[in-house]
């Protein structure tokens, strides 16, 4: 009956398609319950490199079932794309199931996320222009596009000029664009009826009824705890529950079901878009971590902002999620370094806070107290077990662990599946 939900602990990318991936052997469903192709999770296997934005990372992984559940939202284009890009490689897709509750991304939703954006001008968030946030702003006021109702034509056009009615408005009388017809909002949806109605099913009765068989099932979050829209840097987040809750109510899968949750966080920090970002390095050691990590956006290729391991927020990341294990990632990226800071509790208008502040204000004033640590110059890429680390990488380790609010059972030394430390299994015990 393992359940188990990986989410991630900082602002993305934090590895949690690698890890997804790696557990993704012994789960026999892996779940995606939030977001859109807003995500891009690389996973290398066997050298070959796959960047995924919709489909869950356990994909990858033959006998494993996929599931995009009903918190997610789906751009069919996108979905479409993906799977055929996939199988072209010759991934198999024909497992994929497909949540009747999910919601669509219309193109109109990717219109109005771009162009708010540039009406936002200094003010904007930096989002990925995939039309996620007017889609959950439709799906909150109740005038979204479901999946289901792709298999009843009259029930779609009755959606579709719902959902116009308010949006034509603000396109041509705000925005001064061009209004958009039910036909061409019809025609573009009723195309991938066809094709997406084998996929779809009760995908929350399909997991629980696998929970009982005690099969084991693995939530992968996108996005990240500080990206929550209830828990995150609001407004700059993206808009939908990235933390572990968001598991449950984008599944439907109860919360007593769950065993067990991973937060994955890098052994640094980075974050794209805007928005606060205490650690955040301007200088050369912030190019220095953005060259070697790699930093730059899977989805929109937007170079990320880097900074140092923010203990607080892990601290954070611990409470909200209610974290059993970390994953921490991307070790070998700091190797060289000859001092790390770390950074342990924040100074908010002078005065030391070990938590989060409680109000965006107050996080937007935190400036980072720094302990440093000895770093090391040997290669760690092929550091299996804890013990073929050097001694000070082990320290530093040791260290995150102790500030962090939880065990930290998996590190991880490059991209590649096998290029990990574990120290605790990550299954169920
Ligand atoms: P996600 O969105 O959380 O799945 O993360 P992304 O895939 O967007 O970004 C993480 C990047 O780091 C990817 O390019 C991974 O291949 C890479 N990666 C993951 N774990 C490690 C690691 O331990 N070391 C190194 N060097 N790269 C890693
Ligand atoms: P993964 O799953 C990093 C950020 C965007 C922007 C904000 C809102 O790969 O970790 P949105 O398009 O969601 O409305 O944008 O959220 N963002 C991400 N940043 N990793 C992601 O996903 C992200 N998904 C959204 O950059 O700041
Ligand atoms: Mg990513």
């Amino acid at each position: 009956m393992p359940a188990i939900v990986l989410v991630g602990a900082q602002w993305g990318d934090e590895g949690k398609g690698k890890a997804t991936d790696a557990l993704g052997a012994e789960a026999d469903y892996v779940v995606k319950f939030n977001g859109g192709n807003n995500a891009g999770h690389t996973v290398v296997v066997d050298g070959e490199k796959y960047a995924l934005h919709l489909l869950p990372s356990g994909i990858l992984t033959p006998g494993c079932t996929p599931v995009i559940g009903n918190g997610v939202v789906i751009d069919l284009a996108v979905l479409f794309e993906e799977i055929d890009g996939l199988t072209a490689r010759g991934i198999d897709c024909s497992k994929l199931l497909i949540s009747a509750n999910a919601h669509l991304i219309p193109s109109y939703n990717r219109t109005l996320d771009k162009t708010v954006e540039r009406f936002l001008g200094k003010r904007k968030i930096g989002t990925t222009g995939r039309g996620i946030g007017p889609t959950y702003a439709d799906k909150m006021s109740r005038v979204g596009i479901r999946v289901q109702d792709l298999f009843d034509e009259n029930i779609l056009r009755q959606k579709i000029e719902g959902a116009l009615d308010a949006k034509n408005h603000l396109l041509v009388k705000v925005f001064n664009r061009r209004a958009i017809t039910v036909d061409e909002v019809f025609e573009e949806l009723i195309a991938y009826a066809d094709r997406l109605r084998p996929m779809v099913t009760d995908t929350g009765k399909t997991l629980v009824d696998a929970l009982d068989r005690g099969e084991m099932v693995l939530f992968e979050g996108g996005q990240a705890t500080l990206l929550d829209v209830d828990h995150g840097n609001y407004p700059f987040v993206t808009s939908s529950n990235a933390t572990s809750g968001g598991a449950c109510t984008g599944s439907g899968v109860p919360p007593t079901r769950i065993d067990r949750v991973i937060a994955v966080a890098k052994a640094y920090a980075t974050r794209v878009g805007e928005g606060p970002f205490p650690t955040e390095l301007h200088d050369e050691w912030g190019d220095r971590l953005r060259n070697v990590g790699g930093e730059f956006g899977t989805t929109t290729g937007r170079p990320r902002r880097c900074g140092w391991y923010d203990a607080p927020i892990s601290r954070y990341a611990a409470r909200i999620n209610g974290v059993t294990d970390f994953v921490l990632t991307k070790l070998d990226v700091l190797t060289g370094i000859e001092r790390i800071p770390v950074c342990v509790a924040y100074e908010v208008d002078g005065e030391r806070h070990e938590e989060m502040p409680m109000t965006e204000t107050g996080f937007h004033h935190a400036k980072p107290i720094y302990e440093y640590f000895d770093g090391w110059t040997e290669d760690i890429s092929a550091a299996r077990t804890f013990d073929d680390l050097p001694k000070a990488a082990q320290v530093y380790v040791n260290a995150l662990e102790a500030i962090s609010g939880q065990r930290i059972s998996a590190v991880g030394v490059g991209p590649s599946r096998e290029q990990t430390v574990v120290r605790h299994s990550l299954l169920p015990e």
